[in-house]
């Protein structure tokens, strides 16, 4: 295992002492990264509680692996796989969603514009296809409607027929570098602070890493697998996470009205509200990659 990468978890008290309600619990960490959060959580459980934590990264899976600890047990698979989980069994979900400081930081990886490296960002990178892949072969409308949809670029129709010229003038892109030049070509405005690259980067890893799947499936399998006072505990960087998550938690905060049968009685509400909280002034000095969490808590009724 590569030490040299280290990931700094964000809202680390703040999430464990809203998912942690009872020391004796069953706990579910479906995003272990480098364990932050699952550490805190197993220092918080007596001998009777439980750990069950997910990575789809096999980085990650190794340091899970690492921990001897009886109560804890690491899945390496995508966190949909919650839904396979006992009904009502879980006394609390945590999700810490995205990539972690490793992956960024590891330009082996390709989630970068600022490194050079082969174009992959696959979260597992035991399974499924590439960047580099996915971009040697999609068609342009494809790349537009990925590009425009999960990197809200309003450039993503110029990107993606940049992609497609040099593909056939030199061949499939290889590196994030070969990516990052050909985007800040493509995009005509820049913002301040912000490199062009970064929608087009945010767009492919979502798409690769079928991320706003995954999450919505995780959420619709939470109300499976939550104990009734189990709380559901979510921390997102970017809207179109947080927007999901929180139309999730709207919906299931109150009384569902079939409006196919509007006289039957509407059925109860899954969920209540608790809290949205972000990170302090402190915690984003300290740790800049924090300012654009947003945590949701809530908490299963039990009806
Ligand atoms: C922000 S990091 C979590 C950091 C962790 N809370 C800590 O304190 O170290 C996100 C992690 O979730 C994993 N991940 C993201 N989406 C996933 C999914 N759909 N299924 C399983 N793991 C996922 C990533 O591989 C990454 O390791």
């Amino acid at each position: 295992m590569d030490g040299t990468w280290q990931h700094t978890t964000v809202l680390l008290n703040e999430a464990v002492d809203a998912l942690v309600t009872k020391p004796d619990g069953n706990y579910i960490d479906a995003t272990f990264g480098r364990g932050g959060h699952s550490r805190l959580i197993l220092s918080r459980l007596e001998p009777q509680g439980r750990l069950i934590a997910f990575d789809k990264d096999p980085e990650a899976v190794a340091v899970a692996n690492a921990i001897e600890d009886t109560r804890f047990e690491i899945r390496h698979e995508g966190f949909a796989g919650i839904a396979q989980l006992p009904g009502a069994s879980a006394t609390g979900l945590l999700m810490d969603l995205g990539v972690s400081s490793p992956q960024i930081d590891n330009p082996g990886r390709g989630f970068s514009f600022r490194a050079d490296g082969p174009l992959d960002m696959r979260m597992d990178t035991t399974r499924g296809q590439s960047a580099a892949e996915w971009l040697a072969t999609a068609s342009v409308e494809q790349m537009t409607e990925v590009i425009r949809d999960y990197g809200e670029e309003r450039f993503a129709f110029q990107v993606a027929k940049a992609i497609a010229a040099r593909r056939q003038e030199r061949g499939p892109l290889a590196t994030t570098s070969e990516l990052a030049q050909l985007v800040a070509g493509a995009v005509k405005t820049r913002e301040p602070g912000q490199d062009p690259a970064t929608r087009t980067f945010q767009a492919l890893r979502i798409f690769v890493n079928a991320e706003l799947e995954e999450l919505q499936a995780a959420l619709e399998a939470s109300l499976h697998v939550l104990q009734p006072e189990g709380r559901l505990v979510v921390i997102s960087f970017h809207s179109l996470e947080d927007r999901i998550v929180k139309q999730f938690i709207a919906k299931h905060s109150r009384d569902e009205v079939d409006r196919r049968a509007p006289f039957a009685a509407p059925k109860p509400m899954k969920l209540k509200a608790i809290e949205r909280v972000k990170p302090t002034a402190e915690e984003i000095a300290a740790n800049p990659r924090s300012r654009s969490a947003i945590m949701r808590v809530a908490e299963r009724t039990a009806a």
